[in-house]
C-alpha cells in the first residue's frame, strides 16, 4: 500500500474502540484498511483523497454505483416522511409486487435487513416446513455469518477429509452438534453430491446452493448439477434453498433464470437494498406459509425491527428500477470484455492465470488448474502472495479491488472503465513479474 497517513492515524484511533480496530472482517487489510471519504457513481475517494474506480462496490452490493442521483432523490424523499414505522407501509407492498414480478418462483416474499439473516431464515423456513433438522451445503460456499450456514466454509487439505468432504467448523466455539446437522457436499460434482444427499434424505430438510459461489472460485454451475438438484428433490422431498444474495443480479429474473433451475426458496439482497441493508426470502406459497401470522401461532415466527423499513424499500425499489434487462444485458458484455482481455493479458505476459465468472462479475485466478470447484480453486501460500501484489499494484494505480480478486461491475461503467481496469492488470502483472523475477 502507498503512503497513506489519514488511514493510519484514523487506523490507530480505531484500535483502541474496536478490536483489531475493526466491525468488519472483509474491509480489514494490513498494515490498515483503507477510509472512505466519498463516492460518485464508478469512482470511489479513501480518506487521503486518491481517487479510484471501483471494482468491489461494497462488496458486489452497488450495482449503480455510489450516490446514484435517482436513488437518492426517492430516499430523500422518504427521509423527510419518516425513517420507520410501527405499522406496515405500502412501500413495503410496492417493491414485494416488483420483486414477485421478476423472479418466477416468488409467489411471496418477506424482507430482513441482511443476507445472512436471510439465509438463516430461509433455512428455518425448511426446517419449518418439512419437519426435518438437517440442512446441506457446498463445501467452501460463503453465505453469511448463520452459524449452520458457516461450516465447511474455508476447510483445507489437511481437515477437509479423504473421502467425502466433513462438516468443518469455521469459528472457534461451534457446537459439535450444529456440525451434526450439516452435510457438506462437493459443488459441481453431481454423482459425489448426490449419494451424499440420498444417503441423509430422511433428516435433509433442504440443500442451500449458491449457483456461483464467489469463495468457492466464482465458478458457474453445470447444467448436470442443476439437473441432479431437481432430481434428488423430486426423489426425496428435500428442498432446494438458493442463495441468490450475489447471483440475483445475472439476469431480470435472477440466476436461477440464467440457470434454469426451480427453487422452492431464495434467499437476495446485496443490490435490492439500494445502497441500504437488506436481506429477503422469497419462494413457493406453500412454503412461505410457515411464516404466515394469521394463524394462531405461525409455524415459524419472524420479525424483525427494522424489517421492510420503509428507505431500504424506497431505495431498493428505485434501485431494481433502474436495473433494466437492457442493463444487464450491457453489463453482460462488459464483463465478458474484461473476462477476455484478462485471459489474453495472462497469455501475453506468459504467466498461469485464469478468470472465472459471468455477466457482470469475475474473479482472478493465478494458476492453469481446472477449476471446478472449491478445492481446484483454493490457493496456495504463493498464489497467494502473487494475487495479492497484483491486486496491491492495481490499488495503488487507481482500480479499487478486493483481497480475494473478486470484481464486479455497476451500471455508471463503460467501455472506458474496462479498458482502464485492463491496462492496470497488464502494468500490474509485468510490475509483479519483473518484481519476483528480480528477486530469483
Ligand atoms: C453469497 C452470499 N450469501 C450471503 C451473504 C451474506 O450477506 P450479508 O453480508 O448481507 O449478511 C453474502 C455476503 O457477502 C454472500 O456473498
Amino acid at each position: 500500500m502507498s503512503e497513506s497517513p489519514v488511514s493510519k492515524a484514523l487506523y490507530e484511533r480505531a484500535t483502541k474502540v474496536m478490536p483489531g480496530g475493526n466491525t468488519r472482517t472483509t474491509v480489514y487489510m494490513k498494515p490498515h484498511p483503507f477510509y472512505a471519504a466519498h463516492g460518485k457513481g464508478c469512482r470511489l475517494t479513501d480518506a487521503e483523497g486518491v481517487e479510484r474506480i471501483d471494482f468491489t462496490n461494497n462488496y458486489n452490493s452497488l450495482i449503480h454505483g455510489h450516490a446514484h442521483d435517482g436513488i437518492n432523490e426517492a430516499v430523500h424523499a422518504q427521509i423527510e416522511r419518516g425513517s420507520a414505522f410501527p405499522m406496515a407501509t405500502e412501500q413495503e407492498i410496492r417493491f414485494a409486487e416488483l420483486l414477485c414480478g421478476r423472479v418466477a418462483s416468488f409467489d411471496q416474499i418477506r424482507f430482513c435487513n441482511s443476507g445472512s439473516e436471510a439465509i438463516m431464515t430461509a433455512l428455518k423456513a425448511a426446517r419449518a416446513c418439512t419437519g426435518k433438522p438437517k440442512i446441506a451445503k457446498c463445501e467452501g460456499a460463503y453465505h453469511g455469518s448463520y452459524d449452520f450456514a458457516e461450516v465447511s466454509l474455508d476447510p483445507t487439505p489437511e481437515s477437509w477429509g479423504n473421502a467425502d468432504p466433513k462438516s468443518v467448523a469455521y469459528a472457534q466455539g461451534t457446537p459439535q452438534s450444529v456440525l451434526d446437522e450439516v452435510v457438506v457436499i462437493p459443488f459441481n460434482k453431481p454423482d459425489e453430491a448426490e449419494r451424499i444427499l440420498r444417503a441423509h434424505a430422511e433428516s435433509l430438510a433442504c440443500v442451500l446452493v449458491d449457483l456461483m459461489p464467489n469463495r468457492a472460485g466464482l465458478i458457474p454451475v453445470t447444467a448436470e448439477y442443476v439437473a441432479m438438484l431437481e432430481r434428488v428433490r423430486a426423489d426425496t422431498g428435500m428442498l432446494i434453498v438458493l442463495d441468490e444474495v450475489i447471483t440475483l443480479r445475472l439476469g431480470y429474473g435472477g440466476g436461477q433464470e440464467v440457470f434454469n433451475i426451480h427453487p422452492d426458496l431464495s434467499a437476495i439482497g446485496k443490490i435490492i437494498g439500494g445502497g441500504y441493508p437488506v436481506g429477503a426470502v422469497g419462494g413457493a406459497a406453500e412454503v412461505m406459509a410457515v411464516f404466515d401470522p394469521t394463524q394462531d401461532k405461525p409455524l415459524l415466527p419472524h420479525s424483525g425491527t427494522f424489517n421492510a423499513n420503509p428507505v431500504t424499500m424506497t431505495a431498493g425499489e428505485a434501485a431494481m428500477h433502474y436495473y433494466s434487462a437492457a442493463e444487464i444485458e450491457r453489463l453482460g458484455s462488459l464483463g465478458d470484455k474484461a473476462r477476455a482481455g484478462i485471459t489474453a493479458a495472462f497469455a501475453d505476459a506468459g504467466i498461469a492465470g485464469q478468470v472465472t465468472g459471468l455477466g457482470s462479475l469475475f474473479r482472478i485466478h493465478v494458476h492453469n488448474r481446472p477449476l471446478i470447484d472449491y478445492r481446484s480453486s483454493l490457493m496456495t501460500a504463493e498464489e497467494k502472495t502473487f494475487l495479492g501484489a497484483i491486486l496491491r499494484h492495481m490499488r495503488d494505480n487507481g482500480i479499487f479491488v478486493n483481497e480475494r480478486g473478486v470484481c464486479s461491475l455497476s451500471t455508471p461503467m463503460g467501455e472506458t472503465e474496462i479498458e482502464q481496469f485492463l491496462d492496470c492488470f497488464r502494468s500490474a502483472l509485468n510490475a509483479v513479474s519483473n518484481a519476483s523475477r528480480a528477486a530469483e
